[in-house]
């Protein structure tokens, strides 16, 4: 079947639901493993400190063209019956492709501008638009569901205009239409976007901080036999792995270690890397070319905090069997403060599960905090990640591209209460881009709260619920450069 954007909402909704209730009903080989799994019992952690940061200062403010004040134009009504608008009302398009809406906004010099459009989607799918510049379509923007039609938020969008008046279009590609429009913020000549990141930002950094073995000394390993050796040996250290080293078994790393490849070809396959009941273990892992494992998984993080897996390129092949490889990155068994960012994952089924089992509420509950940002997602059919019990897993400025195996694919679900933020991501061509008030397979429903992802021929980013605020610093990059910039420096080679 094709994605569900392209039929009515109503039936989408509806065959998603059944899909959905199909996997309930019958538990994969791997969710019978997971319950065995389940037994097994681990140590309790100390949970860190929280550090607030504040965010970066706002600009000046932007001027307000409202909706429903000429010489904008609606292709529809001014309508007023969802409270919580500004102005006298705003723009109910008509539900039809085409049908705009339009705002003349004045610019005191050419360059770049910043639009922040405040919009309510009460359906439970994205709306999607042509931006068009004075004639001219510069991106295709989604509006994803906010919930009800009296929930507003503001989309924002970076444009290049010319001095003096422009056009600014939203032209909806599909016959749902726009979304109830508000008014749009303009702001000439705005302080160009922030660079990507390229540090370590986001959970790794919380209670206390993630330094792998900057504190102790270097050492460069050829063979995957000194590779163990020097991974499990006591102590911190930053081991250089130069060349494709292939191995069996698993290696157990041990605390305060940073494993980092040799230019863009270096790596390891055939063995799982293991950071288990160790708080914390300090460790990173960055610019590794790492292969799935037969029957197990390629990254384990067990019963650990503080972890951050930087520029690898992890990617596998696509078996028929979703079991003949297990998880990518997995995090399990109360694991905490760990951050993914910059990573290329590539074909592989169960990519990246957060928490093992249902019935671990006890200790996954409070712990499980991952950000995952920048990585870029490819033909990877589920767990992107798929999350229980965590809050608030933060997934920013991510790139999902060809996550459409077969109708049960998926990007991200959150289930079992967790909590998740989805937040500027590209989904290019998935199944469904979320799940959570749905649940997944047999778990129960999850919560998240999604702004400002980009949506083109996907599936819903299904919304529930809210989640705890992100209690670090961090820039989001406007979604309209988040594929240039994760398909530039995602992976391997790109430190
Ligand atoms: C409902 C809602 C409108 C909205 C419309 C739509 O009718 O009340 O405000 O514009 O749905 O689906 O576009
Ligand atoms: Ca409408």
């Amino acid at each position: 079947m094709l994605c569900p954007g392209k039929v009515t909402k109503a039936i989408s909704y509806a065959a998603s639901w059944r899909w959905n209730m199909a996997r309930a009903a019958v538990p994969t080989p791997l969710e019978s493993m997971m319950r065995l799994k389940a037994v097994l019992a681990c140590t309790s952690l100390l949970a860190g400190t929280f550090i607030a940061l504040s965010q970066p200062a706002a600009h000046a403010a932007p001027t307000r063209y409202e909706a429903e004040t000429s010489p904008a134009v609606c292709t529809g009504t001014i309508d007023s019956n969802h409270s919580g608008y500004s102005g006298s009302g705003f723009c109910n398009g008509n539900n039809a492709t085409g049908a705009y809406a339009q705002f003349t906004v004045n610019a005191g010099a050419a360059g770049t501008a910043t639009l922040g459009v405040r919009f309510a989607n009460g359906t439970t799918s994205a709306r999607t638009a042509d931006l068009v510049v004075n004639g001219s379509t510069v991106q295709s923007v989604s509006f994803e569901a906010t919930g009800a039609w009296n929930t507003w938020v503001t989309k924002t969008l970076t444009v290049s205009v010319n001095s003096g008046s422009n056009t600014i279009r939203l032209n909806p590609t599909t016959s749902n239409g726009l979304p109830n429009i508000d008014y749009l913020d303009f702001e000439a000549g705005g302080t160009p976007p922030p660079p990507p990141p390229g540090g370590i930002i986001g959970w790794a950094t919380q209670g206390g901080g993630t330094t792998g073995g900057a504190a102790g000394s270097t050492v460069t390993v050829s063979t995957f036999a000194d590779f163990r050796t020097q991974a499990q040996a006591a102590g911190a250290r930053t081991i250089l792995v130069n060349g494709m080293l292939s191995g069996s078994g698993t290696v157990e790393i041990s605390a305060n270690k940073t494993i980092r490849g040799v230019g863009a070809n270096s790596g390891i396959s055939g063995t799982t890397l293991n950071i288990e009941d160790m708080s914390p273990a300090n460790v990173i892992i960055q610019n590794m070319n790492i292969r799935g494992v037969p029957g197990n998984d390629a990254i384990q993080i067990e019963n650990a905090t503080h972890a951050w897996i930087d520029h690898n390129t992890l990617s596998s092949t696509i078996e028929s069997d979703p079991d003949y490889y297990d998880g990518m990155l997995d995090i399990t068994h109360g694991a905490d403060y760990i951050t993914v960012s910059w990573n290329v994952f590539r074909n592989h089924w169960k990519n990246s599960l957060v928490g093992h089992s249902d019935s671990n509420a006890g200790e996954d509950r409070g712990h499980l905090r991952v950000t995952y940002h920048h990585n870029w997602f490819d033909r990877t059919f589920e767990r992107n990640p798929r999350v229980r019990f965590g809050e608030t897993v933060h997934v920013f400025n991510n790139y999902y591209s060809n996550i459409n195996h077969n109708t049960s694919s998926y990007a991200i679900a959150s289930v079992m209460d967790a909590g998740l933020l989805v937040e500027a991501n590209v989904f290019e061509n998935v199944q469904q881009a979320c799940w959570s008030a749905s649940g997944y397979a047999d778990s129960d429903p999850g919560r998240l709260v999604a702004r400002n992802n980009s949506l083109t021929n996907s599936g819903p980013c299904e919304i529930n619920g809210s989640v705890a605020a992100i209690p670090y610093g961090y820039t989001a990059e406007n979604v309209g450069a988040v594929k240039s910039s994760v398909t530039a420096g995602a992976g391997a080679g790109k430190l």
